[in-house]
């Protein structure tokens, strides 16, 4: 057989991107599988997002993520969206399909749903309260309502971004949603199953703080999920294990929409072990 010697293309645009370990992952994952493919880290300002998805097209690559500050404003490039990228407003995956045109997806709202699904964790029925209502938040509120979620509150600083996120999940789920205001201490509802972090509070270099919750009302057997990975063990996950949660980390979502997006992109299974490993070793 011929020799070939040109690499697929895949990679994630944005600003800041120099600590995004995903290129680490997607390249342990490729390697093992025997695929030549390469993950670009590409650091890609506002303004210049025009010429990047120029780029993407002219450099034939397959698909790319987006990371901040770019996932709105790529909708406009996009040829067709997933439903769930449609109802979020975001798009953190494109997909280029063999006829040339881009495919818009968000996956990290699926990531989360499937890190609960890895832990045993069913969404049916479940009340939840999310902190935070931003781009993070928007995909795992929408997601957890499409898993089968119950009720829904989402607790923000920002009242028109948690409203929105509310009318959003109301308007297009079967879930109950409602915006309560994160005034100074915020109360965890009651009733609460799941008590989700989808803020950055706690996110590397600031890994010593914590959302302010007040955590009497974490009690035993709620789950306690944090979306911040570095560091994998937040002040939030301690605090609400202490109190009897059972926790589940930002590294699970992180590896799981990894996963989604290699199979988007190659058409097979991530292996998902050697990707996990791989990841974590960037976090010791
Ligand atoms: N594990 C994963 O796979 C994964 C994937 C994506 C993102 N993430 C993580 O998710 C986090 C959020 O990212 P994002 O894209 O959603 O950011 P974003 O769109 O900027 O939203 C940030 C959210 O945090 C809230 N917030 C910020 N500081 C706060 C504070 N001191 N107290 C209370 N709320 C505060 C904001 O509230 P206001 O609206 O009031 O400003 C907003 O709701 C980041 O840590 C990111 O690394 C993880």
């Amino acid at each position: 057989m011929e020799k070939n010697y040109r690499a697929e293309l895949v990679g994630v645009l944005g600003d800041p991107v120099d600590g995004n370990p995903t290129g680490v992952m997607e390249e342990a994952g490729f390697a093992h599988a025997g695929l030549n493919w390469r993950y670009i880290t590409v650091k890609v300002l506002p303004e210049d997002l025009d010429g990047a998805m120029a780029g993407v097209k002219a450099f034939n690559m397959r698909g790319v993520n987006l990371t901040m500050p770019h996932k709105i404003n790529v909708l406009k490039y996009m040829d067709a969206l997933s439903e769930a990228a449609r109802v979020i407003g975001a798009v953190n995956t494109v997909v280029r399909r063999p006829d040339g045109t881009l495919f818009g997806e968000n996956t990290d709202g699926k990531g989360f749903v499937q890190s609960l699904t890895d832990a045993g964790i069913a969404l049916a029925g479940k009340s939840i309260a999310l902190l935070g209502a931003g781009g993070a938040a928007r995909s795992i509120g929408v997601e957890c309502a499409l898993a089968g979620a119950k009720l829904i509150r989402v607790i923000n600083r920002s009242a028109a971004r948690g409203r929105d996120l509310a009318g959003v999940i109301n308007a297009h789920t079967a879930a109950r949603a409602e915006y309560l205001p994160w005034n100074g201490t915020a109360a965890v509802p009651e009733g609460t199953d799941i008590l989700i972090n989808a803020t950055c509070v706690g996110l590397h270099p600031r890994g010593d703080e914590c959302p302010d919750i007040d955590f009497d009302g974490v009690k035993r057997g709620m789950v306690a999920c944090d979306v911040v990975f570095n560091p994998a063990e937040t002040v939030f996950l301690k605090r609400a294990a202490a109190r009897g949660a059972r926790c589940v980390d930002g590294l699970g979502m992180l590896v799981n929409q990894g996963c989604i997006n290699y199979t988007l992109w190659t058409g097979e299974p991530a292996p998902r072990d050697v990707m996990y490993a791989k990841l974590k070793a960037e976090f010791i």
